[in-house]
């Protein structure tokens, strides 16, 4: 995340809701499935997508409040729909490098399945639907799946020294992949977790 300005003023933004798009925005970070390619579990259908040149899973836009005394942050993702080998369109996952930093998600747009997930294996799903908010509790992992046909999109509220870790994710993926089974959601075992 770039680094902003100090600013002790209050600062509002406007979303536009159908497009996940906020003004100002200092950043966007567009995620294509070569940026996912630990994360869904085909691999042959993520190398036949890269080589067919690539596509856009998602994007984010950050604003990070930076005041003498806080900094907490503002994000928006727009998940579009699809999937990969049958594994539908999600965010990478992360869980947060301080273990005391939670987060809040609230769905605007689109309907989907928020993955929760702690390093020992505890396991939350949650359906979405515009309007949902969802509390994440530090230490669990939290991953969003796009489910609908239509981009999901979510905002984000979480301080700025947070931090990513994606390693165990990377390495083991969350115990359950949301797949589309004859047009319908399904939650079925990640075979690395079994
Ligand atoms: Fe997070």
């Amino acid at each position: 995340m770039k680094n902003a300005p100090v600013n002790n003023q209050p600062i509002s933004v406007k979303l536009d809701i159908p497009t996940g798009e906020f003004t100002p925005c200092m950043e966007l970070d567009p995620r294509k499935v070569s940026h996912l390619s630990k994360m869904f579990s085909d691999k042959a259908a993520i190398e036949e997508i890269i080589r067919s040149g690539d596509r856009l899973v998602y994007e984010i836009r950050y604003y990070p409040f930076i005041t003498d005394h806080s900094d907490m942050a503002l994000g928006t993702t727009v998940i579009f729909p699809g999937t990969v080998g049958g594994e539908y369109y999600m965010t990478k996952g992360h869980f947060h490098e301080r273990n005391d930093q939670p987060e809040v998600y609230h769905c605007v747009q689109g309907e989907g399945v928020l993955q929760l997930m702690t390093r020992q294996g505890e396991y939350v799903a949650v359906k979405w639907e515009p309007g949902t908010i969802s509390h994440i509790p530090p230490q669990f992992a939290h991953r969003v799946v796009n489910t609908g046909s239509v981009p999901l999109v979510f905002v984000a509220v979480f301080h700025v020294a947070a931090g990513h870790d994606y390693a165990l994710i990377e390495e083991r993926g969350f115990k359950y992949m949301i797949l589309e089974k004859n047009g319908q959601p399904t939650e079925v075992l990640n075979p690395r977790w079994s």
